[in-house]
């Protein structure tokens, strides 16, 4: 579809559109190897769109996948150290996709993935209070005591946290297993509440995100988000 030159600018992120009505001014921009005028109008699919030597690329389709994260694998777009990422189980997909948030190496479960960076960021932003729930092995077992003291919040290095709700309780002889739901966000938190109470995580799976749950979905497997869904998150 044709656009106007400075609004195919501003969508490649180039530049706003005020100034990328300068840089068509002053006769920075060529379309098929001709100088654009103001209001000159072209179409990525079939015109090559030159700015300040550089061509713009067509955009990309945004897009939004669930992956099952197996242990193992590190929620970043490059490691020093050569350590498997997220990014290589969503390789298949013709878009450059970033993970949303973080779940540390051997965290398992439910992580978003996405080239939508306005997404991306609405869901990082602690304003707004998605709910995840992490399936917890613990070492030990969860006594009375420690689950009122995760109900309550745990006080961190980094300060309180807001209370946690505690579910689906399972206390074997030397384990324990439950559902821990937080809405905030810190670096291993739920690692570092279950330590604060004496228990010491084995397992940890994120289970949920808002009203997204797993489901069936296989470790080291993903699927895409529906438009409904992706429209959901964007009004959490
Ligand atoms: N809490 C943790 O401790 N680790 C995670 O990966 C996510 C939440």
């Amino acid at each position: 579809m044709q656009e106007r030159i400075q609004k195919l600018i501003a969508q490649a992120g180039l530049a706003s559109r005020r100034k990328a009505e300068d840089w068509i001014a002053r006769g920075q921009v060529l379309v098929n190897d001709r100088v654009a005028e103001l209001g000159d109008r072209a179409d990525l699919e079939v015109d090559r769109v030159l700015v300040n030597g550089i061509a713009l690329r067509p955009p990309e389709e945004q897009v939004a996948v669930m992956l099952n994260k197996p242990r193992g694998y590190l929620c970043s777009l490059r490691d020093p150290q050569g350590r498997r990422l997220v990014t290589e189980l969503v390789s298949d997909l013709p878009q450059r996709l970033f993970p949303v948030g973080r779940l540390d190496y051997n965290t398992e479960g439910l992580l978003l993935l996405t080239n939508n960076g306005q997404l991306a960021q609405q869901l990082s932003h602690p304003r707004h209070h998605v709910e995840k729930t992490y399936l917890v092995k613990a070492r030990g077992r969860l006594t009375e005591q420690a689950r009122q003291q995760l109900s309550r919040g745990v006080m961190l290095k980094d300060g309180m946290t807001a209370p946690a709700k505690i579910s689906k309780v399972r206390i074997r002889e030397k384990t324990s297993w439950f559902e821990l739901t937080i809405h905030e966000g810190r670096n291993r938190q739920v690692r570092r509440m279950c330590e604060a109470v004496g228990l010491s995580v084995s397992r940890l799976k994120r289970v949920r995100l808002g009203f997204l749950t797993l489901g069936e979905l296989a470790s080291g497997q993903y699927r895409l988000l529906t438009p409904a869904e992706v429209n959901r998150l964007k009004s959490l």
